[in-house]
């Protein structure tokens, strides 16, 4: 089968575009080439794409990956086509995706933390398949896949380990959430933190990964849990999902009122050393500190060495919510359907692939939760 042309953003520089995105057209949306599906490959037609602040840290440099490269990792479609060797899957199959493959071969990947997977994280730090090499050209050279997805294009080819079939009956842009924000937040919550009924929480940083992560620990049967972040809107939303909310300014005087003892559990999902050196103090004696914000790599962040004995704290980092992601996403589902994870919350927009700049934009803003792109 021959190469098929398709529509996708593409991004040429990292960290070297200046706001606004969409006055300087950080994406510019490209006609790319896109090989057939190879050995364990599928092609997929996509329906939905949401934009993940990860999207965001690679136009701002925060993550820095080759160029050019076709962004996007959070979506879900439909199997157009299957490639060599991929049992399990056929035509018309409704999949969602994830954003680290895993090989099933390596240390983590044997040990039960496919998470952790070095092909995996390798392929994706050099922006190729988990396979090897690149199926998207433009002009006869190679453009970078974004941890193995590039969802913000009509298809995409994504290793079958890629890959999760779920109900087709789930809308779309709901579909597509459960790729990264649901996967990784609640996964954070229910996975990492391994929270347990009656636990107190405090999650920061309420944008698509931290309202996920408290609707998780929420479902985890969490007794009280404090929402914080500096943007009123997300407040809202956190307390319309049931959690205290509170301005960073004011986190003190409430914990003191709501969880004298201090949380069980706090969950750092900002991105940012400083806010996790606020989260690492806020735990209780004995309680588990859960990050899962990606600094920037020149960020380091300082805790008083004798404190992690002499107050029996665990400091936990999470990628990819500890999921497992062929057992967890239907898992979250089942939990969405039963109205344990009112994930619906999350959408804030619907929106055309052309609008991605200005989409980008508004997330450095600290605008909106999860905005979405429908094909
Ligand atoms: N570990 C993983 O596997 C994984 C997966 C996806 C995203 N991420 C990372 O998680 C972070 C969150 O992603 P997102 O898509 O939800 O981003 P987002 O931009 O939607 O949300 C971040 C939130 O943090 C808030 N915030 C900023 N400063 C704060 C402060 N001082 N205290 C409390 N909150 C503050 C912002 O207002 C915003 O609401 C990013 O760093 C992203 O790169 C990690
Ligand atoms: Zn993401
Ligand atoms: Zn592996």
């Amino acid at each position: 089968m021959k190469t098929r042309q398709i529509t996708a953003a593409v991004l040429d520089r990292s960290g070297e575009n200046p706001r606004p995105y969409v006055r300087n057209e950080a994406m510019r949306v490209a006609s790319l080439d896109l090989d057939p599906p190879g050995q364990d490959e599928l092609l997929i037609r996509m329906e939905a794409a949401g934009l993940c602040h990860s999207d965001l840290s690679v136009v701002n440099g925060d993550r820095p990956r080759p160029m050019p490269m076709a962004l996007g990792h959070e979506g879900t479609g439909i199997v157009e086509q299957v490639g060599p060797g991929v049992t399990g899957y056929a035509k018309g199959d409704r999949v969602v995706l994830a954003f680290l493959p895993s090989c099933g071969q390596c240390v983590p990947c044997q040990s039960g933390e496919g998470y952790l997977c070095e092909r995996g994280a390798a392929a994706n730090g050099k922006g190729e398949m988990l396979n090897g090499g690149f199926r998207l050209h433009e002009c006869g050279h190679d453009v970078h896949h974004h941890l193995g997805v590039s969802a913000f294009a009509s298809h995409a080819v994504v290793d079958r380990r890629s890959a999760v079939k779920v109900d087709a009956d789930i809308p779309a842009e709901i579909a597509a959430v459960f790729g990264c924000a649901v996967l990784t937040g609640v996964g954070a919550a229910m996975n990492s933190a391994k929270i347990t009924p009656g636990e107190t929480v405090v999650v920061f940083g309420l944008g698509g990964v931290g309202l996920a992560a408290v609707m998780g620990a929420l479902a985890s049967g969490a007794a009280k849990v404090i929402g914080v972040d500096p943007v009123v809107e997300k407040l809202r939303l956190a307390e319309e999902v049931g959690a205290y909310a509170v301005a960073p300014d004011d986190l003190e005087a409430v914990m003191k009122r709501e969880m004298p003892a201090g949380p069980d559990v706090v969950i750092e999902t900002a991105g940012h050393a400083r806010v996790l050196e606020t989260a690492y103090r806020a735990a209780r004696r004995g309680g588990r500190i859960v990050t899962v914000g990606l600094p920037a790599p020149d960020q380091t962040f300082g805790i008083p060495a004798v404190s992690l004995v002499a107050e029996g704290k665990t400091l936990i980092g999470s990628y990819m919510g500890s999921s497992i992601p062929a057992r967890d996403i239907p898992r979250y589902i089942a939990l969405w359907r039963a109205g344990k994870l009112p994930v619906e919350k999350l959408i804030t927009s619907t929106h055309e692939l052309g609008e991605l700049n200005a989409m980008m934009d508004r997330m450095a803003d600290g605008q909106g939760v999860r905005q979405i792109i429908l094909f």
